[in-house]
């Protein structure tokens, strides 16, 4: 296996009893990539981060991470969840702050990432709240830092912006780019928003309806930062919502 593989998905089968989900996938991601993945509601793409984080068993197949078998444990990797989830006995600053003492990482360095965060996102007057005091886009971005903050090699992000309003939703589509820069990360990104989608994604699988399989791909190959309101962003745009649309 070629050293700039990340991920591989071989042969991924899920049954939830007889219902089939995922029939069979297999792709690969490579070291550094910014991939979307969009498909229908239903389709299985929070089932595949489910399976990729170990959090279930595939029913046939695998996922290897860096060549091994995939393991959270091992791997420097976050996960955004669909639903907000910020631990809710902690405050903003000790959730953001979390991942990175549970590392051991020195305080000098918890410090400054946790206060760079927290200003990237906007927290600031926040700082000291507790979860159940926040609207839900605003524990969703408390997630988004603990995320951020760890530097992951592998950040996995299901819908994280769907409860953002629209300026917000820009705002933090920019700051994920930063940080893909910023750190090398590879990220896998997960929406139902087209347009997204081909603004952050190096290339996009679309998922079929259930059972599902990547039905294609597509590479986006635009500078950024990208501009939504060009020709060619717009012709990317209406060629993967066809390919939702009519299969
Ligand atoms: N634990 C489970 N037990 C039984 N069925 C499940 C379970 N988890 C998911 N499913 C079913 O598997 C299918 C895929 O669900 P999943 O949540 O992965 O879809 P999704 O693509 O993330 O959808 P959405 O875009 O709405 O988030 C759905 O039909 C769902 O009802
Ligand atoms: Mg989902």
């Amino acid at each position: 296996m070629g050293s700039d593989i990340k991920v591989q998905v071989k042969n991924l089968t899920k049954k939830f009893g007889d219902l089939l989900v995922l029939d069979n996938a297999s792709f690969d991601i490579k070291k550094g990539e910014f991939l979307c993945i969009v498909g229908p509601t239903g389709c299985g793409k929070t089932t595949f981060l489910n399976l990729l984080v170990k959090l279930i068993e595939p029913t046939e197949g695998q996922i290897l991470i860096d060549g091994e078998p995939a393991d959270p444990k091992k791997h420097n990797l976050s996960f955004v969840f669909q639903e907000p989830s910020a631990f809710p006995w902690l405050t903003v600053e000790q959730n953001i702050r979390y991942g990175l003492e549970t590392k051991k990482v020195a305080e000098g360095i918890i410090k400054e990432r946790t206060d760079q965060i927290i200003g990237l996102l906007g927290l600031e007057k926040f700082r000291k709240s507790y979860p159940h005091q926040l609207s839900a886009s605003t524990e969703q971005r408390i997630v988004i830092g603990r995320s951020f903050a760890m530097h992951p090699d592998l950040l996995l992000m299901d819908e994280p912006y769907g409860q953002m309003d629209i300026k917000l939703r820009y705002y933090l589509e920019d700051e994920v780019i930063k940080l893909w820069k910023a750190t090398g990360s590879t990220v896998i990104f997960i929406t139902h928003n087209i347009e997204e989608a081909v603004y952050l994604a190096e290339r996009c699988l679309v998922l079929s309806q259930k059972p599902t399989t990547v039905k294609s791909e597509v590479v986006i190959d635009l500078e950024r930062p990208r501009n939504i309101a060009d020709p060619r962003f717009i012709d990317i745009r209406q060629k993967v919502t066809d390919m939702i649309k009519w299969w």
